[in-house]
């Protein structure tokens, strides 16, 4: 590239703040994150663009039933899967989003169907479902989507008497990624199906620009997960990235954001953040998020708060 340093690529996925992770399952999330960064990894390496580094890697934990995205997706009160996803390109702040969303595999490429073939941000589950069928989007049974795990959570949640607390922040799998590529580009990808037992047709800050991610490349990008409601009231990404504009390294951006929104609306959540110089960090309050980032031919990734582990790509 003439006149400018090429960046060094990077890529990070997270798999959902979680406040309880059965430990039969965190290898299998711990080996998710790692697949989904590695895909991400290979595009940037072959010259892909961030865009495509992030549908790529949410594609794959969409298709992985152990995180709460697509196959796997949590269910709502009356046992349908509902699903939220958005996409972000860096270079000129072009989004796409599609809420509520039901009977397709990969809301991720929907989001990105919406950013680049409408003139709109963000469609809704009737809407969204119509131009699916438009762009050959093909039209999967609901059932397909559900585990076997989802439909016992949801009977179990629903057996919970008043007096029992309910677990509004249990079975937190959202996904999401985000990446710099050698052009200095970043973006964002985020996908959900929300919470467990959540009402029909509520929608959370995954579709939503400024909440669930955001991505501008004269700053970074940021791809939230945690509690819905209290990453919409204090606009967590957009949050993070001012607190980076305002010269705050990445880490300690996502901590104060975090922080604010603990002491300010109790929300819990975690965040996957890089900037444009290639800096990046994996922050939570929950107990714990699977989470892998892939830069200079390794790949680092984790789970528990002081677990960071590194292995070499061949
Ligand atoms: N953070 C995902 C949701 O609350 O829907």
């Amino acid at each position: 590239m003439a006149g400018s340093v090429a960046m060094n690529p990077v890529v990070l996925v997270h798999g959902g703040a979680s406040s309880e992770i059965p430990q039969d399952l965190e290898e299998r999330l711990r080996q998710g994150v790692v697949r989904a960064a590695t895909a991400g990894y290979k595009v940037l390496k072959e010259g892909g663009r961030a865009l495509d580094a992030v549908e790529a890697a949410v594609t794959i934990l969409e298709d992985d039933p152990e995180f709460n995205a697509g196959h796997g997706a949590v269910l709502n009160a009356e046992g349908t899967v509902e699903m939220d996803a958005s996409i972000m390109d860096g270079r000129d702040l072009s989004s796409g989003a599609v809420c509520a969303a039901r009977c397709i595999a990969n809301p991720i490429q929907l989001a990105r169907l919406v950013m680049e073939k409408t003139p709109h941000c963000l469609l809704t589950s009737h809407g969204a479902a119509k131009f699916a069928c438009a762009m050959g989007v093909p039209v999967i049974p609901g059932e397909q989507l559900i585990t076997e795990r989802n439909r016992q959570d949801l009977e179990k949640e629903k057996q919970k008497t008043d007096a029992e607390t309910p677990s509004p922040q249990k079975n937190q799998g959202t996904v999401g990624a985000v990446a710099l590529d050698s052009n200095g580009d970043v973006a964002y990808a985020t996908s959900t199906g929300g919470l467990m037992n959540k009402m029909v047709g509520r929608v959370g800050d995954s579709p939503c620009v400024g909440s669930g991610g955001y991505a501008d490349s004269a700053m970074g990008a940021v791809s939230s997960t945690g509690h819905g409601e209290s990453i919409l009231k204090v606009n967590l990404a957009r949050l993070i990235l001012f607190h980076v504009q305002q010269g705050k390294a990445v880490g300690e951006a996502a901590d104060t954001a975090l922080g604010y929104m603990k002491s300010k609306v109790k929300g819990e959540g975690g965040v996957i953040v890089v900037s444009n110089a290639g800096d990046w960090a994996a922050k939570w309050t929950t107990e714990s998020m699977p989470w892998a980032a892939a830069q200079d031919g390794k790949v680092h990734f984790g789970l528990h708060r002081d677990e960071a582990r590194v292995f070499s790509l061949p």
